[in-house]
């Protein structure tokens, strides 16, 4: 068979006139996420059985996020159930799976008027020994910890929200702190300085809710966390927890997280939620409008959160838990609800478009 030869001058023509028509190389591909979107961490309160038990739940955090927060691990009743038995198997399994995926550790939390153990409940011991509980308790968690976690919520929820003043389970027996009750006004300060002592690094926070609807409460949570500052006392940041609903009032969301950056402290809105059903009506519907309502004030806190809060200030936005299936509010309070930027499948919801959107427009 004869063989056909192309001349050169064509066979380069055809190889031009080719690689004219080939595609350009194409671009990297953005891959769009919360945590690429956004100039500071996001996080989400996670659950070691979910991420041990569910593919789409380790994939939905790891590639969304870039903290976690606790939600039970490190609480008191979890981590000495009983006295001087500890139970660190589960906190330490969230931050070695934290630190494979790069991802920063929020620690929830050191003191709280909940989560005691029953032996903590019914202690029986003068000053001294109660004293000596709580410090022993802060110093062997954060020594735990030390260099494995960021940070810490020290104290949390310690204001009431009827006056401002710290609860007190003399004054309150049902919503009182127990810590208050046996060690006087000034315990807050003494439990920053111990857990300072023991993990000088990471960094301190005071975390309480009811900021952006309770002015009393907003005054006094600032009064405590720069009386604390003034005095040296070792706080780095304040939670502002934010379980907050649809119709919660824009204005008063702008004035916490103003007057909250104006102590100079770090703020971090530290367990996001919005729920559509706060009026616990058993026959809701999830609406296309209560989708919209939800992600408009999602959008809107990221939005006024990097406006009103400097740069070096924004310690993150973190949500409790990231999918509606995993919400604490339907089991806490008994009600329909879809509170989250995940529906119950994992899929984004529009509250998912709305942060994202506030994250960066
Ligand atoms: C919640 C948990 O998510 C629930 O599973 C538990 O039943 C109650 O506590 N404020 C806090 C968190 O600081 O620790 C709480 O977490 C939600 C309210």
């Amino acid at each position: 068979m004869r063989k056909t030869v192309i001349p050169l001058v064509i066979w380069y023509s055809l190889a031009l006139i080719t690689s004219c028509k080939k595609k350009p190389a194409a671009e990297p591909q953005q891959f769009i996420t919360l945590q690429s979107t956004a100039s500071f961490p996001m996080g989400s309160a996670v659950n070691s059985p979910r991420i041990k038990g569910s593919y789409y739940y380790q994939g939905t955090l790891t590639t969304e996020y870039n903290s976690i927060t606790p939600d039970y691990e490190l609480k008191f009743d979890w981590t000495e159930p009983q006295n001087g038995v500890y139970n660190y198997t589960d906190g330490d399994f969230l931050v070695a799976f934290a630190a494979q995926h790069h991802i920063r550790v929020h620690a929830h939390n050191l003191i709280w008027h909940q989560a005691l153990p029953n032996w903590v409940i019914n202690f029986q011991g003068d000053s001294v020994a109660w004293e000596n509980l709580f410090k022993t308790h802060i110093e062997s968690e954060a020594a735990h910890y030390k260099g494995q976690v960021a940070s810490w919520d020290v104290v949390n929820e310690a204001i009431r929200d009827d006056d401002g003043t710290l609860r007190n389970q003399d004054v309150n027996p049902g919503d009182g702190s127990i810590w208050r009750r046996h060690l006087g006004p000034d315990y807050i300060a003494r439990a920053f300085q111990y857990a300072h002592e023991a993990d000088p690094q990471a960094l301190l926070f005071y975390n309480d809710y009811g900021q952006e609807w309770n002015s009393v409460k907003l005054d006094s949570m600032i009064a405590l966390v720069v009386g604390l500052k003034n005095r040296g006392v070792p706080i780095s940041g304040i939670g502002m927890q934010m379980h907050i609903d649809i119709n919660a009032d824009n204005a008063g969301i702008t004035t916490a997280l103003k007057k909250l950056a104006a102590t100079g402290l770090k703020v971090h809105i530290s367990e996001l939620d919005i729920s559509v059903n706060p009026g616990n009506d058993p026959n809701i519907v999830f609406t296309s409008a209560l989708q919209i309502a939800q992600a408009g004030k999602f959008q809107f806190i990221a939005e006024t959160y990097r406006a009103t809060v400097p740069a070096a200030q924004q310690y993150g936005i973190t949500t409790w838990e990231f999918s509606d299936a995993d919400s604490w509010i339907p089991a806490f309070f008994h009600r329909k609800d879809w509170p989250l930027s995940f529906d119950s499948l994992y899929k984004k919801k529009p509250a998912y478009y709305g942060l994202l959107k506030g994250l960066k427009d």
